[in-house]
């Protein structure tokens, strides 16, 4: 399914995707940076509860949420497969209790599932990107 979602429609777009989640997904973001990767993770978090000012973890690598799920956003474009490894993610990205939206995932490849949900993000142009979606 691919989608071309203006800034505007982007919370009633983030609302439909979201009600389709459930305890386990993990999500893969992909697009170029300013895609917009952050920014559906941030309206993917409103639209399921989280109250806390969600913010890019490009610095901290991992931030996690609490809303009507336990939500675990990773930003990992600093780190290795063997980093992430030594971190424990490979831990959190096995918790089945959890949601799990990654930003740069094909860092650590061969840490997730065949079964991710992958979003492909691209810019059309300053308030439109195209949204597709595979499951
Ligand atoms: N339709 C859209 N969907 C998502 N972001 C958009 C859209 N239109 C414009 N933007 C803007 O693009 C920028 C994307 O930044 P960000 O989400 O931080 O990108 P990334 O995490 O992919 O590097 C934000 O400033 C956001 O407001
Ligand atoms: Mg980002």
């Amino acid at each position: 399914m691919i989608k071309i979602v203006k800034l505007n429609d982007l919370n009633s777009f983030a609302r439909d995707f979201s009600s389709t989640l459930k305890a386990g997904d993990i999500i893969l973001l992909n697009g170029d940076l300013g895609a917009g990767k952050t920014t559906f993770a941030k309206a993917i978090l409103s639209s399921l509860g989280v109250k806390d000012n969600v913010t890019s973890p490009t610095f901290s690598i991992l931030k996690t949420y609490q809303g009507k799920f336990t939500f675990h956003h990773f930003d990992t474009y600093r780190i290795t497969t063997e980093e992430a490894i030594e971190a424990g993610f490979d831990e959190v990205l096995s918790d089945k209790n959890s949601i799990k939206l990654i930003e740069w995932s094909e860092n650590i490849s061969e840490l997730t599932p065949k079964n991710a949900i992958v979003v492909n993000i691209k810019k059309i142009d300053e308030q439109t990107r195209s949204y597709e979606i595979i499951r």
